[in-house]
């Protein structure tokens, strides 16, 4: 057999396997149904592990872009101010994609340095997922980070959820590490959502900016503290009309043959008080479930790490929580909101500064478009 169409048979194997063992199942957009009986953790033969999956996440890089853009300066656009943005956010800055400049680009920085901190050769890599909703082209963008960084014996593929997008990214590799399918995976999360707001639109042009980060992961070796503890995933696409991107193509003729569209989008759209409610109604059940899956409580938890939409979701979550502000680890000041970006960026800095130590247990959640929302918990190092 060729080479490429074994390569193509292992994938689609592999990918089976997925979704049968992890218990993944199509619904119907608008479903309303409720959620199938399931536990988490139900791919593992051993029930005892309740969502546990033996990986280790060992590095851990990001990147934003140079261009830093205050609060003040969005004055000159739209009729906000930095007051209004602060307090209704805590976002203060944001970074910004120039026009020569990639996400690949900053998926590519993000990778190299988590690679370097994991101690992993490039080579090594199995797994290549690259979270994002802004790709630098939209048949995806992971193949081409896996070539810039060197991964080249590895499989690379795009994922979409949204801001949710790198939480179900570390939730995806992970099964294919516990089960065994790859050796080592890198997560990237990245989102140039610059590109896709309506600059003239001040309820969402303030909020967003660009940015990426990155994991390393590699299968526990028998005996070795899991890395994920346990998680939780949902999704209601009965929500997309609280936030959307969708697909405008200009009508085209093709002669008398058929008519057809030219690509083009409109720009995001986000009904900002429904996504509110949703975010600190679902966030911390999600959180919960997680915790119940990984047979923890919040006092196991030494950090609480949130996609970073707005300051006023962390505190009314970590209040929900009974988590003490100090534990909520947050970088939305200076960065906004990055998307499927976000939490790796904020986990980053927090690794990177010491205050997030080998061992520490790290209460993670994304939500966004979709609506989707999903949770792990995870052992770092
Ligand atoms: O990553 C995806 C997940 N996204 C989120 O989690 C976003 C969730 N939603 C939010 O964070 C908040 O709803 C926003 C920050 C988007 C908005 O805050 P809010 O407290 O819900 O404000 P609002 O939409 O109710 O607007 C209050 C007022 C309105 O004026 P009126 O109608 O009361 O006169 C808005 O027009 O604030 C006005 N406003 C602004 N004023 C100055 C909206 N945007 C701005 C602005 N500057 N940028």
């Amino acid at each position: 057999m060729a080479p490429s169409s074994a390569r193509a048979l292992r994938i689609l194997a592999l990918l089976l396997s997925l979704s049968s063992s992890a218990g993944f199942h199509l619904a119907a957009p608008s479903s309303h149904a409720p959620r199938r009986e399931r536990r988490a953790g139900s791919i593992s033969a051993d029930a005892s592990k309740r969502g546990e999956l033996q990986v280790r996440l060992l590095g851990i890089g990001a990147a934003a872009p140079e261009k830093r853009v205050p609060n003040s300066e969005l004055e000159e656009l739209v009729d906000t101010s930095d007051e209004w943005i602060a307090q209704r956010t805590g976002i203060s800055c944001r970074h910004l994609l120039a026009p020569e400049e990639g996400l690949s680009d900053l998926a590519t920085s993000a990778v190299k340095d988590a690679l370097e901190q994991a101690g992993v050769e490039a080579a090594d890599v199995d797994l290549v997922i690259m979270a994002t909703s802004s790709p630098d082209d939209l048949f995806g963008d992971a193949a081409g980070v896996a070539r810039s960084v060197g991964a080249t014996g590895a499989v690379a593929f795009d994922l979409t959820a949204a801001c949710s997008g790198f939480l179900f990214g570390i939730n995806t590799a992970s099964q294919f590490l516990h089960n065994g399918a790859y050796e080592t995976a890198v997560v990237i999360g990245a989102d140039a959502l610059s590109r896709w707001v309506d600059w003239s639109d001040r309820n969402t042009c303030v909020l967003f900016g660009d940015g990426a980060g990155a994991v390393v992961l590699q299968r526990a070796a028998e005996g070795e503290a899991a890395g994920v503890l346990g998680f939780e995933m949902h999704s209601n696409g009965a929500g997309r009309e609280d936030l959307n991107l969708p697909y405008d193509g200009d009508t085209r003729e093709l002669a008398s043959i058929a008519t057809v569209t030219t690509g083009k989008y409109t720009p995001i759209a986000m009904n900002g008080k429904e996504v509110y409610k949703f975010a600190t109604t679902c966030v911390p059940k999600v959180l919960n479930e997680a915790l119940e899956n990984a047979e923890l409580t919040v006092d196991d938890v030494d950090w609480l790490l949130m996609h970073q939409a707005n300051i006023r979701i962390m505190e009314t979550v970590a209040k929900k929580l009974k988590i003490p502000m100090d534990k909520v680890l947050t970088n939305l000041a200076e960065y906004g909101n990055t998307s499927a970006g976000s939490i790796p960026l904020a986990l980053n800095e927090a690794v990177r500064e010491g205050k997030v130590k080998k061992g520490d247990v790290i209460a993670c959640a994304g939500f966004g478009a979709g609506l989707s929302w999903g949770s792990a918990i995870l052992r770092w190092g």
